[in-house]
C-alpha cells in the first residue's frame, strides 16, 4: 500500500498532514527518509514518523458506550455519528458492528474486521445480544411466553425466539424494567417486539454482545480499545 495510507491507517495523522510530513523528510522506511507519499510499502518494513516507530496493526477494535442522539453510521450530514466520538485521528476503515437506533444507548463495537462483524451479526451464529429496557405497563408471564415463542411483527415477519426477563417494576409510574436477549437485529427489533404485545419501549440500552460486555467504567460517549482478552474472546466465537 501507499506510505501515506499506511500511516493514516495507523492513526499517525490526516492524509494531508502526512503528505506534508513525508515531503519534509520526517518519515523513514528502514532507516532512510522517503519523501514520496505514494512510495509502496508492504508492512514488513520498519517505518518511523518523527523518530517514532509506527508498527502495522491489521485490525482495530473499540468499545463505545453510545449515548442517545448519535447515529450508528460512518458519516452523516445532519447528525453526529458514532465514529465522530472516536475523535479526529481514527483510522479511516472503521465501522460500527450493527446499528443501534439514535435513541438507544450502550455497547457498540467499532472495528475494521469485516469477518468478525459478520460472525457477530448473522442470526445463524446465534450470538446473544442483551438489552435492558424500560417499557410501559406490567410485564406478565404471557408476555415472557410470547417472546420465547417468537413474535409476529408488524411487517408479518416473525422474530426468532427471545428471552424476556422481568427485573423490576414501578407500578405507580406504570413502567416495567426488563432484560431482553435476542440473536438477530431486525430494524427496530425490540421496539417492534414490544409493540406486538401492546407496550412501548421508553429507554433501551445494549449491555452485551456475545462475550463482550459493556464496561461499567466507560462513560456514555466514551470509547476505548478492546483488551487482548476481549479480542480473543470475540475471535474464539465459532
Ligand atoms: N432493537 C431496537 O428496537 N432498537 C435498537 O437500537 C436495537 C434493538
Amino acid at each position: 500500500m501507499r506510505l501515506d495510507k499506511y500511516l493514516a491507517d495507523m492513526n499517525a495523522g490526516t492524509r494531508k498532514e502526512l503528505k506534508t510530513a513525508i515531503r519534509r523528510g520526517l518519515v523513514t522506511v528502514d532507516g532512510k527518509a522517503v519523501r514520496d507519499a505514494g512510495f509502496h510499502v508492504t508492512g514488513e518494513e520498519t517505518i518511523s514518523f518523527d523518530g517514532e516507530e509506527i508498527g502495522y496493526q491489521a485490525f482495530a477494535y473499540y468499545m463505545l458506550n453510545k449515548p442517545a442522539g448519535v447515529i450508528s453510521a460512518t458519516e452523516d450530514r445532519r447528525h453526529k455519528t458514532v465514529l465522530d466520538l472516536l475523535g479526529e485521528r481514527h483510522r479511516r476503515d472503521l465501522f460500527p458492528v450493527g446499528r443501534l437506533d439514535i435513541d438507544t444507548t450502550g455497547l457498540l463495537l467499532i472495528t475494521n474486521d469485516g469477518a468478525l462483524a459478520h460472525r457477530l451479526l448473522a442470526p445463524k451464529h446465534h450470538v446473544d445480544k442483551v438489552y435492558r429496557a424500560a417499557v410501559t405497563g406490567a410485564v406478565a408471564e404471557s408476555d415472557i411466553l410470547a417472546f420465547a415463542q417468537g413474535l409476529r411483527l408488524d411487517d408479518g415477519l416473525t422474530a426468532m425466539p427471545a428471552k424476556l426477563r422481568l427485573l423490576g417494576s414501578s407500578p405507580e409510574d406504570d413502567v416495567s424494567f426488563v432484560e431482553i436477549t435476542i440473536h438477530e437485529g431486525k430494524f427496530h427489533q425490540i421496539k417492534r417486539m414490544f409493540e406486538a404485545i401492546g407496550k412501548k419501549v421508553l429507554t433501551l440500552q445494549r449491555i452485551s454482545m456475545g462475550p463482550l460486555v459493556l464496561d461499567k467504567n466507560l462513560p456514555e460517549g466514551a470509547a476505548r480499545p478492546l483488551t487482548e482478552e476481549e479480542i480473543s474472546a470475540l475471535r474464539s466465537l465459532s
